[in-house]
């Protein structure tokens, strides 16, 4: 744990405290109007929400929405988030529709202790991706005290998660953060063995890194999700039409001989002759046919998956095994889920990040069976492959107050 300043050490009372969290959440529309697809974000900063509120604090929220690019754009306005918290909370929650300036401030001044405000979406400000100071300055002026709850941003230096930090003195970490940071070290620095990590999703590049990371500690790593057709390529094993990273075959190659053994590939997949959940498919074990594409792990890699994590005393996952968001390709990402939840219940540490991961365990139903279902997609990677979190390192240290 990084001897961070921690919420609890701060005097909340009769305090405006800037709070960044990861309200990037996916949006639907409902009868032409935008709302909140899945509130998991929402829902993880909720502890830190209410500790300041309830202890006569006054809560400033911020966070990013998308990639607006720097300028307002009103498909990702922050107020269906505004409305989401609110049903949430059951208590009135502000929302204004900048980031900075005398409005806010006159709206901050003219709440009452234990009141909440959101802030519109920090990336409208073309300062909040450079970083820049002048940025970081005005958001400082809004409030007394800083807290990063915003795990799944923190591997961003941007103004509203890094920069603005150092206005304060006193800048610490919420309850999502510590959270967060207690179970991926427990993963990261001092697994139980065996440790196993499941690794899917469309692509070797988002994943090199942690799998060469994780290529000491891990007992096996599993390999599923679309960046199988890679390493298969690596091999000169027909994928058919399936997605491949031409300019990562190579990568593939080096990893898998690098970890000869640890590594674990799906001996069979589900193909299918369209990308259409309606599409004519069938299992294939080895080659996928010319004209199909690979949609989903087979049901001899579910087995063999779950053998090997009915082994393991700690788990990390990261990545769909399949396209699950069509029902038919969604058996393999369901099967990783269920054996996570059982794994969990027999005591072992289990652990799931990225926004579509935690997606399928929230539809699997299992989400409450898992030890810690992270908010970290990108974030989550970066910490387990060992970086310094722009988001983390910018807080108050301990020994510094
Ligand atoms: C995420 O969803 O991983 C975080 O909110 C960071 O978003 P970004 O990748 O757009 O910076």
């Amino acid at each position: 744990m990084p001897d961070k300043l921690t919420l609890d050490d701060l005097v909340l009372q009769n305090r405006r405290v800037l709070v960044r969290v990861d309200f990037n959440v996916p949006l639907e529309d409902e009868n032409g109007m935008q709302e909140v697809a899945d509130d998991t974000r929402i829902r993880a900063a909720l502890p830190t929400v209410r500790t300041i509120t309830e202890a006569g604090g006054k809560a400033i929220l911020m966070s990013h929405l998308g990639r607006p690019g720097g300028e307002p754009t009103p498909s990702l306005s922050m107020t269906p988030v505004a409305g989401r918290l609110q049903e949430l909370l059951g208590e009135r929650v502000r929302s204004v529709s900048n980031i900075a300036g005398d409005t806010i401030e006159e709206a901050i001044d003219g709440m009452p202790d234990g009141g909440m405000l959101l802030l519109e979406n920090t990336r409208f400000h073309p300062g909040e991706k450079s970083n820049d100071d002048g940025l970081a300055a005005e958001l400082a002026e809004l409030a007394d005290l800083y807290v990063n709850d915003a795990f799944g941003a923190a591997h961003r230096a941007h103004a509203s998660t890094a920069g603005v930090a150092a206005h304060f003195d006193e800048a610490a970490m919420g309850k999502l953060m510590e959270r967060e940071i207690e179970y991926l070290t427990r993963v990261r620095d001092e697994p139980e063995q065996p440790f196993v990590a499941i690794l899917g999703g469309a692509k070797v590049s988002d994943k090199i890194g942690v799998i060469e990371a994780l290529s000491d500690p891990a007992a096996r790593l599993l390999i599923g999700g679309a960046m199988t057709y890679t390493f298969m390529q690596a091999f000169g094993e027909d994928v058919g039409d399936s997605r491949v990273e031409e300019d990562r075959v190579d990568d593939a190659r080096a990893l898998h001989d690098k970890l000869e053994g640890k590594l674990t590939l799906p001996p069979d997949h589900v193909a299918a002759d369209a990308f259409d959940n309606d599409a004519e498919h069938h299992v294939t074990e080895g080659r996928i046919p010319d004209g199909e594409i690979g949609v989903d792990i087979g049901p001899g890699a579910v087995e063999d998956f779950r053998e090997i994590m009915e082994t393991a005393n700690t788990i990390v996952w990261n990545g769909p095994m399949g396209v699950f968001e069509m029902p038919n390709f969604a058996e393999g990402t369901f099967a990783v889920a269920e054996a996570m939840a059982d794994a969990t219940d027999r005591g072992a540490l289990t652990v799931v990040g990225g926004g579509d991961s935690v997606a399928a365990v929230n539809e699997s139903g299992h989400a409450d069976d898992i030890s810690h279902v992270s908010t970290g997609g990108g974030a989550m990677l970066a910490f387990l492959e060992g970086k310094e979190l722009p988001g983390i390192a910018a807080l108050t240290d301990r020994e510094g107050v």
